[in-house]
């Protein structure tokens, strides 16, 4: 089973991957990176992995056709089976939602369905649980569909929300959950 990747930043959720499959605990392989970014730093683990990786973006590809058929020619060229959006923070093509249903996932840094949504993503999350006064926060792999996040839990785990805790405190918590669910998710749909 083959796993396309998609990341716009710092790509560790992609390196506790990587790790995963590297350690032999899941059945497949990384067939591809995919980033909008081409600053990503996701990119640079993926070359340094052997890892195929592309930058496609709406800024290089304006015309939504020819972005499709980018990303398209890249999950047929590596015979993808599963989609693992990890940071990635575009929304994808509705063709490619409808084509990989049930085989696109995400992870997200909050106890869905709390916190998600528009504009809820990285930091902005982690400040809207301390705003709220939250003690427990955690992490969330789920099935994507056309509404951002949105579609069946897949895994959720929590954290404690510490008195001192400002979002980076309480981020880097939750990042460190993320790294352990993503790959557990991956290895149960592989
Ligand atoms: C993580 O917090 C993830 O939950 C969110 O974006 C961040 C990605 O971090 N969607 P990284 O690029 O995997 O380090």
């Amino acid at each position: 089973m083959s796993v396309a990747v998609f990341a716009s930043g710092a790509g560790t959720n992609l390196q506790a991957l990587i790790d995963a499959f590297r350690a032999g605990g899941i059945a497949g392989r990384i067939g591809a990176l995919i980033s909008n970014n081409s600053k990503a730093y996701a990119l640079t683990r993926a070359s340094q992995a052997g890892i195929d990786n592309y930058h496609i973006s709406a800024k290089v590809f304006p015309d939504p056709g020819v972005f499709l058929e980018k990303i398209s020619n890249v999950l047929s060229t590596h015979a993808i089976n599963l989609i693992v959006l990890a940071g990635y923070m575009k929304l994808l093509p509705i063709e490619i939602i409808k084509r990989y249903r049930s085989r696109i996932i995400n992870i997200h840094p909050a106890l869905l369905p709390k916190y998600g949504g528009q504009g809820m993503y990285g930091i902005n999350v982690h400040k809207a649980v301390i705003e709220a006064g939250d003690t427990i926060s955690g992490a969330t792999v789920h099935f994507v569909d056309e509404i951002y996040d949105h579609g069946a839990i897949l895994i959720q785990r929590t954290v404690p929300v510490l008195p001192g805790d400002d979002p980076e405190s309480l981020a880097a918590r939750v990042l460190e959950v993320e790294h352990r669910i993503l790959p557990q998710a991956v290895g149960m749909f592989l």
